[in-house]
């Protein structure tokens, strides 16, 4: 995409102080989906700057919830399945299940047991990556399940948490980065 798509692409996102918590500014992707040139801007735009070539994963996980919204659309232009990587609770048995630290909160990624095969290839993708939490627990949970993390394509980085820094072991690509 040019500079002129990526401009208004970043224009869309939507930005609220104090919420959930006090001091949190959060980035609300929900208006880029909204607009019709915006929605498929993202997914050209990621598939444009995916970290790794296509052909090196098998399957995209999303993580839930926003990463729900963008894996399949972006799967599908790929190609690829889609695998919901859930919060806890939410799958019946058997399920892995890994804990993580939020920005604001605490939390259980899961996935059922056998919603991975042994050398499943996976790029994990999600809205927003800020302290990296999420993320690093949902990679933990695809090689407990014996898959491979081939990398991580996000929509927006928080920059100053060091969410990239706790993923260095992969390839990762974000499309905007946040101050
Ligand atoms: C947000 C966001 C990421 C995660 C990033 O989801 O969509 O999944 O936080 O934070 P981290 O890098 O510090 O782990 P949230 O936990 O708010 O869940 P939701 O999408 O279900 O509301
Ligand atoms: N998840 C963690 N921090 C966030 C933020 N600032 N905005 C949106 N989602 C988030």
């Amino acid at each position: 995409i040019d500079s002129e798509d990526a401009d208004y692409l970043i224009s869309l996102v939507r930005s609220i102080p104090d919420f959930p918590k006090a001091g949190i500014l959060f980035r609300d992707f929900m208006p880029v989906l909204a607009d019709a040139r915006g929605l498929k801007l993202l997914i050209d735009a990621l598939i444009a700057a995916l970290p790794v070539a296509a052909d090196e994963f098998d399957v995209v996980a999303g993580l839930e919830a926003r990463g729900f919204l963008i894996g399949p659309a972006l799967a599908a232009r790929l190609g690829k399945g889609f695998l919901a990587v859930r919060k806890a609770g939410k799958l019946p048995p058997e399920t892995v299940s890994e804990e993580y630290t939020l920005e604001y909160g605490k939390a259980a990624v899961e996935v059922e047991t056998t919603a991975i095969k042994s050398g499943d290839r996976v790029l994990i993708v999600d809205d927003l990556i800020a302290t990296g939490g999420t993320a690093k627990a949902a990679a933990d949970l695809i090689e407990r399940c014996q898959g491979t993390v081939a990398g991580f394509s996000f929509v927006m980085e928080l920059s100053g948490l060091e969410g990239v820094e706790n993923l260095s072991q992969y390839p990762c690509s974000a499309l905007m980065i946040m101050p």
